[in-house]
């Protein structure tokens, strides 16, 4: 799997031409799921463009609850009503700059299920973490309390991102070393809670700085099932990640 996390960028104008061109690239790709996660406003935009292709599209937010007074949120039944079919939940930024709880996260995986779609539960350490030797303590609690109350059948339905916090946007790819220590812990810790049948049909994805020069090593390890991307899935770089990860 190729995602590409838009965050906020793109103008709906902005968003239809790029879908248009993902369209005509990779539109018929069918060996991988590539999905994009534009913001909110461009989604009816781009699932517009996509819609006679392969590429899914995903929303990076949403509210747990159906409706009501929350001033600038998006509810699920509203992403449902468009071709939506997977959701980020605990992105870094979410957690971290939007000071979002590991419950809240879980409110919301317990909610993207319900809906009938796939969340894509983002986790990872911060650098003083790492630097602490936290990472496997972070990783369990964000992954335990993230999919806690979830059935089996539930959790291969979600997919995981490792994104180590100091990865993201800084240029610092995790080295292929760390992300398989870290990944293999991930997977193990999904055996250990749900069994591994239920563990090795999880899909594991990588996200931090990744950029055509350093995917190749990444996505050939061992339990790393595809990239979630910030920064290169902006331009045709994505493009290039897909033909990569072919
Ligand atoms: O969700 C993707 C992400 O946080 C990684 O961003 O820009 O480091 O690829 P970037």
């Amino acid at each position: 799997m190729v995602a590409g996390n838009w965050k906020m960028n793109k103008s709906p104008t902005e968003a239809k031409l790029f879908a248009g061109l993902l369209a005509s690239k990779i539109g018929k790709e069918t060996v991988m799921d590539i999905v994009v996660f534009p913001p909110a406003i461009d989604i009816p935009f781009v699932v517009d463009v996509l819609k006679d292709t392969n590429i899914g599209v995903g929303v990076q937010n949403v509210h747990p609850k159906e409706k009501g007074a929350f001033t600038g949120e998006t509810s699920l039944l509203m992403v449902k009503d468009l071709s939506v079919e997977y959701v980020l939940v605990g992105h870094s930024e979410r957690r971290h700059i939007f000071g979002e709880s590991d419950e809240f996260i879980n409110e919301k995986v317990k909610a993207v299920l319900s809906a009938g779609l796939r969340p894509v539960l983002c986790v990872g350490e911060t650098l003083e973490e790492r630097e602490k030797g936290l990472t496997k303590n972070v990783l369990e609690r964000q992954i335990r309390l993230g999919l806690f109350g979830l059935e089996k059948e539930d959790v291969v339905n979600t997919v995981i991102a490792y994104e180590p916090v100091w990865a993201i946007g800084t240029g610092v790819v995790a080295t292929p070393e760390q992300a398989e220590e870290a990944m293999a812990f991930i997977r193990s810790l999904l055996g250990e809670l749900y069994g591994m049948e239920t563990a090795e049909n999880v899909r594991i994805l990588y996200g931090g700085s990744i950029k055509p020069e350093n995917f190749d090593a990444l996505i050939r390890l061992k339990n790393v099932d595809g990239g979630l991307v910030g920064g290169a899935s902006l331009k045709e770089s994505f493009i290039e990640l897909v033909e990569i990860a072919k």
